[in-house]
């Protein structure tokens, strides 16, 4: 099986829209040939970054927390999709500091110039962007989407693909409306099919 996709849930309910939309596009990569995983960030246990600037000079960070788990795996990763509502017009507090934990990657790549991913992974690595929100204004993804594509930048994937839902105030239930379940499910897909050409 080739292509081992990762994906985050930046929302904190594990039935909410946001997951089940990620369950669906996740479903799509494995129908695609990935192995995937989902990874809850609500349910693991690490601080916002503490500024002590460790990774300057050492490949981790030097708080001994969840996210000691997650960057062996984010660097194995060929493809990461990133859930998540949008909270006051941006990411989620947790999935914000799962994303700031990451300067670990930045550090490597930016300040030692020696990226902590294998340079075959960099060439190919994708990152699917699924984001939603309660409102229905122009301005609603502004933010996210610069956040999520820093964020590619530092963990060296290309921001591939997005899927971006406004609305959910009126639509209520993503489950009321298979177009865009099959929508998540086509992304995912697509993504899986890209790894695998
Ligand atoms: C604390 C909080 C803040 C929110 N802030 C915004 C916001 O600023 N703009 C917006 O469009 N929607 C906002 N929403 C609405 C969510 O984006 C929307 O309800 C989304 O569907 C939640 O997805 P989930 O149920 O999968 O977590 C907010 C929701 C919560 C709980």
């Amino acid at each position: 099986m080739a292509g081992r996709i990762i994906g985050f849930l930046g929302s904190p309910l594990p039935e909410g829209n946001t997951a089940r939309l990620l369950d669906r596009a996740l479903k799509g990569a494995e129908d695609a040939g990935c192995s995937v995983e989902k990874i809850s960030l609500a349910t693991l246990c690490f601080e916002d970054c503490q500024e002590m600037f460790f990774c300057k000079d050492h490949e981790t960070c030097t708080m001994d927390d969840d996210m000691q788990e997650l960057y062996p795996k984010i660097r194995d990763a060929d493809g990461i999709i990133i859930a998540t509502p949008i909270m006051c017009m941006g990411i989620p507090g947790k999935l914000k500091s799962f994303m700031d934990r990451c300067q670990v990657f930045y550090m490597a790549k930016y300040l030692r110039k020696e990226s902590l991913i294998p340079a075959e992974k960099r060439a190919t690595r994708r990152v699917l962007f699924i984001c939603i929100s309660g409102m229905k204004i122009p301005e609603t993804f502004v933010g996210a989407r610069l956040t999520a594509k820093a964020f590619c930048d530092i963990i060296d994937s290309r921001y591939a693909d997005e899927l971006l839902i406004n609305d959910m105030d009126t639509l209520v239930d993503v489950t009321r409306h298979p177009e865009l379940l099959d929508a998540a499910y086509q992304k995912g897909q697509a993504l899986g099919n890209a790894l695998n050409p």
